[in-house]
């Protein structure tokens, strides 16, 4: 349960989301992207910011969303990937008029529970609320040389997101072990 903002508690339900789901995942994506409208670099910023084909080529690529429905409505997403040696958590979003009600946490710890590899979270740097959402739920910001060798190794994006981005780790990471995840991967 959670409590609305009007106060009224309402049904979350946290479960895997289908086929049927994409429409509303969409759209859900792309209404809470808004937030990166003006924040995140402009040569970054799109409409949509997610279009149909690019999650159609994530879901194909083996990112697995669980949904929150509130009353059986979806109202929220988020993803996770398992790549190499790691898990990532990938694609977080949740419906503007439903954020801050504790729906992202419950969906993040649905996500982490019972992983033991290594969970990491990219996010634009610009993104100062979501680097602070992760953070209060346990995830230590790694160094910035930390970040990008690790975003080459276990993510598909383009040289300049890099550099523009974070990467948040379920435990602290020093750079020598980044160095033997990285290694360990190369292995994978
Ligand atoms: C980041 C995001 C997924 C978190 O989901 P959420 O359901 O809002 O998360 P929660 O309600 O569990 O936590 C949000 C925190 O912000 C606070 N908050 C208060 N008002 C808020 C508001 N209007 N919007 C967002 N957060 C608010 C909450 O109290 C909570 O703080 P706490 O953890 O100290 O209690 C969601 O806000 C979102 O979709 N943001 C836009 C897209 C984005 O940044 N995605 C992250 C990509 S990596």
């Amino acid at each position: 349960m959670a409590a609305g903002r009007s106060g009224n508690p309402d049904a979350v339900t946290i479960g895997p989301v289908g086929d049927d789901d994409v429409a509303a995942m969409l759209d859900i994506i792309n209404r809470a992207a808004e937030a990166y409208r003006g924040v995140i670099p402009a040569d970054r910023w799109h409409e949509p910011y997610m279009p149909a084909a690019e999650l159609a080529a994530e879901l194909a690529d083996g990112v697995i969303f669980s949904g929150a429905r509130i009353d059986g409505v979806l109202a929220g997403v988020m993803g996770v990937q398992r790549r190499k040696n790691v898990d990532l958590i990938r694609h977080a979003y949740v419906l503007p008029d439903r954020q801050g009600q504790g729906i992202g946490a419950s969906l993040l710890r649905h996500l982490c529970q019972g992983r033991e590899r290594p969970v990491l979270i990219g996010t634009w740097q610009a993104a100062a609320w979501a680097v602070r959402f992760y953070e209060r739920h346990g995830f230590a910001i790694l160094a910035a040389d930390d970040a990008a060798r690790l975003l080459q190794t276990y993510w598909s994006i383009p040289e300049r997101q890099i550099a523009t981005s974070v990467v948040l780790a379920s435990q602290p990471l020093s750079a020598a072990e980044v160095g033997a995840l990285i290694a360990g991967a190369r292995r994978n």
